[in-house]
């Protein structure tokens, strides 16, 4: 599903000088690094400000505290996604409020979120999963209507465009992880803020080191979430390879969209107005296990993202959903399947991913 060993070959000529300048340098959190990546960042999205944590998690969490997310508040948010988007509202002590997603995208759907705000309601927190924008637009228009924060989770989606826009250009305020397997992931953690909002960038940046204003002055509570000059060195090499390596995903994924067109599998559905940037190519099949277990057995690794959503898990059942809640998502993490999509792949590679992709759907047909 990743093949970071060998991504690290094609770029250790510029990698490894790097490290050594910042082990030589002896600053080795918050220097140079992390600043420039910052605004590199920044201009990639067209944004004034963007300030470098150590997670998307984290990203995540220092955005909702900068917005002064508190207990009682209610975020509403997709079921459907990486547990963190959930995890950090009921950290801060306030509530996720789930809404259903749109069966073909795996995305929020905008017409159930309006229909889920209430008096306690704070903020709008959609995740472009799988590397393609969540309906921020609308979701914008929403959220200006009722007077709400509009947080987008961009963890998977670097690079993506929405009317023709990068991550982040209708939110107040937009996160990425860099976690390794990301489109463009550090040697470790670490994450990002993306906002137009100066007042959230000061706060952010004021969060990341303890709540701290000026040296040993404190103006909140805040946390130990800063980036470190390894991982931002390494971004950065990173980064001047994320139009050639999301280029490659779209055409591996434009491949596979050749090669499958004949079985009757799902394959993924990209909005016209959407630059899918392929974090994950998910297709979709009544009998995924069993298709797992096929592409497993000859030696092709598939991964399910994600089993189970997140109203249905065990450290969620306190929110009291109970199943039937939410059919798309529910029927979507019993059939989704990712399949290998990453920069590092070759054509045949795809070509022999599909071959026993489309013996499995024949036979499959055979059998029903
Ligand atoms: C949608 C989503 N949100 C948040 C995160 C959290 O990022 P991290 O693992 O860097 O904390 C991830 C990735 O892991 C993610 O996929």
């Amino acid at each position: 599903m990743a093949d970071l060993g060998s991504q690290y070959r094609r770029i250790r000529a510029e990698v490894e000088p790097l490290l050594h300048e910042v082990l030589e340098s002896g600053r080795y959190v918050l220097g140079k690094h992390v600043a420039a990546l910052e605004e590199e960042i920044a201009a990639l999205c067209h944004a004034q400000h963007a300030v470098g944590v150590n997670s998307g998690t984290d990203a995540l969490k220092l955005t909702l505290r900068a917005i002064d997310i508190r207990p009682g508040d209610e975020v509403i948010t997709t079921p459907f996604t990486f547990v963190s988007t959930a995890e950090v509202v009921v950290l801060l002590g306030a509530k996720p409020v789930f809404v259903d997603i749109d069966p073909y995208t795996y995305n929020i759907d905008p017409d159930q979120v309006e229909r889920a705000i209430t008096p306690r309601t704070r903020a709008i927190l959609p995740v472009d999963l799988y590397g393609q924008s969540a309906e921020m637009r609308v979701l914008r228009e929403i959220a200006d209507r009722y007077g709400l924060w509009l947080i987008e989770d961009a963890a998977q989606a670097i690079g993506a465009r929405h009317h023709d826009q990068p991550i982040g250009a209708f939110a107040h305020a937009a996160t990425l992880s860099f976690f390794p397997t990301k489109n463009i992931g550090g040697a470790g953690d670490g994450g990002m803020v993306i906002t137009n909002d100066s007042e959230i960038a000061r706060r952010v940046r004021s969060l990341r080191v303890h709540g701290m204003n000026g040296g040993y002055y404190y103006e909140d509570i805040g946390y130990t979430s800063r980036l470190d000059e390894i991982q931002a060195a390494i971004l950065r090499v990173k980064l001047r390879y994320l139009h050639e390596w999301t280029e490659r995903r779209r055409y591996h994924a434009a491949l596979y969209r050749t090669l499958l067109a004949e079985t009757d599998l799902q394959l993924p559905t990209v909005a016209p107005h959407n630059y899918h940037v392929y974090h994950q190519f998910t297709i979709r099949h009544p009998q995924r296990d069993l298709l797992r277990e096929y592409l497993c057995e000859r030696g092709i690794e598939s991964a399910v993202y994600y089993p189970l959503p997140l109203h249905l898990q065990p450290a969620y059942q306190f929110l009291g959903y109970e199943r039937g809640a939410f059919p798309h998502a529910e029927r979507a993490a019993q059939e989704v399947l990712s399949i290998p999509i990453h920069s590092e792949l070759t054509e045949d590679q795809i070509a022999f991913v599909s071959e026993v992709i489309q013996a499995f759907a024949h036979a499959e047909v055979a059998i029903r």
